[in-house]
């Protein structure tokens, strides 16, 4: 058995997690900073490693407590060491390896996107390998083919924006908010999502992605609508049918290059994980997809989807039975290919 303590702080989330055997969940807490980034629109890296800083033990300490685990139950403390913003993950870094060294405990180092992956072990029913698995998050959109545990072959990524970014960018011109992802769904229920026809970039010789230019295309369509600056105050009813055309695009994109990657691959399971897999219509579009093709679908609960340390200790229990320790001379890494 194993009690796994993961710790995610890549992006703008201080995440901790207790995890027993890579699969229960014991605690799973997750202090986001929006309302540090919102007023800018976006996460202000140096803002979010400050905070981190005032978070970690806290968070740390209650993921501890939430679960009824002391240090000594621990066996093991797995820590997200990239890819991400490199001043948050020396945070989780550092701490780890403090926390390890002190109460004499083993460390792990996890690639993030392979926490997205192990996402979808946390809930019934698993997924059997092999699998496809695709993560659309706000620092990446990727789609893997994965036939065991660390054995993961990328299929395509994104060339330039992630989808989630695309959420995020196309929200702020619009002047809708941040994060834009939840705040363009919601929007998008009232739209109409053929009302604009914005383009969908297959790039069909290729898995990659590429979501600036649909960004580029909102922006191009907004400046042709006159005092767009108080579009949402004059005309909610257009904001609405281009937040649904927008996420049109998107999801079309998402789930075509899902649909070529089984056909291809010839697997019959998929997995959608990352923050943007939070997003009810991509869900259930996927889920369609998937359904008609006769392939299984797992998608994690929205909570597990975006960011949390749940997924890092899920993939740890690996780490640390295959006894692939890392030793205090961790180091993060902002750009880190799984
Ligand atoms: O996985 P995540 O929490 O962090 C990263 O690893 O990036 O993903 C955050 C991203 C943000 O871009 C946010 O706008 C997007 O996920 N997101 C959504 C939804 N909820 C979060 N996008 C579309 N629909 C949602 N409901
Ligand atoms: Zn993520």
């Amino acid at each position: 058995m194993s009690i796994i303590l993961g710790i995610d702080t890549s992006c703008d989330d201080t995440a901790a997690a207790v995890v027993e055997n890579g699969t229960k969940i014991l605690s799973n807490i997750v202090s986001n900073q929006t309302e540090i980034h919102k007023k800018y629109g976006g996460i202000v890296p140096e803002l979010a490693s400050r905070r981190h800083i005032e978070m970690i033990w806290p968070v740390v300490d209650e993921a501890l407590k939430t679960a009824g685990i002391k240090h000594e139950g621990l066996s093991g403390v797995a820590v997200c060491h990239g890819p991400g913003l490199i001043g948050s993950l020396l945070v989780g870094c550092s701490f780890a390896k403090a926390l390890c060294y002190s109460k004499g405990i083993p460390l792990v180092a996890v690639n993030h996107l392979e926490g997205h992956i192990f996402s979808s072990f946390l809930e019934e029913p698993k997924p059997a390998f092999p699998f496809l698995a695709l993560i659309a998050s706000g620092g990446h959109t990727c789609l893997y083919r994965v036939d065991d545990f660390r054995k993961y072959r990328e299929l395509g990524r994104t060339r330039d924006d992630a989808s989630g970014e695309a959420y995020d960018k196309v929200a702020k011109l619009l002047g809708l908010g941040y994060p834009g992802g939840p705040i363009i769904e919601k929007l998008a229920q009232d739209g109409n999502p053929e009302a604009i026809d914005f383009p969908r970039a297959y790039l069909p010789e290729t898995f990659d992605f590429s979501f600036s230019g649909i960004k580029t295309a909102v922006l191009n369509y907004v400046k042709t609508i006159p005092l767009h600056s108080e579009l949402r105050t004059l005309n909610s009813e257009l904001i609405n049918d281009i937040c649904a055309s927008f996420q049109a695009s998107i999801i079309d994109v998402l789930v075509k290059k899902t649909e070529w990657a089984i056909r291809k691959e010839r697997i019959k399971r998929v997995i959608l994980t990352g923050g943007v897999a939070a997003n009810n219509e991509l869900r259930k579009r996927m889920k369609e997809m998937c359904d008609e093709r006769g392939s299984g679908i797992f998608i994690p609960s929205a909570y597990l989807c975006t960011d949390n340390a749940a997924m890092i200790a899920s993939a740890g229990h690996h780490h640390f039975k295959a006894s692939n320790f890392a030793g205090l001379d961790l180091n993060p890494q902002a750009y880190m290919p799984l």
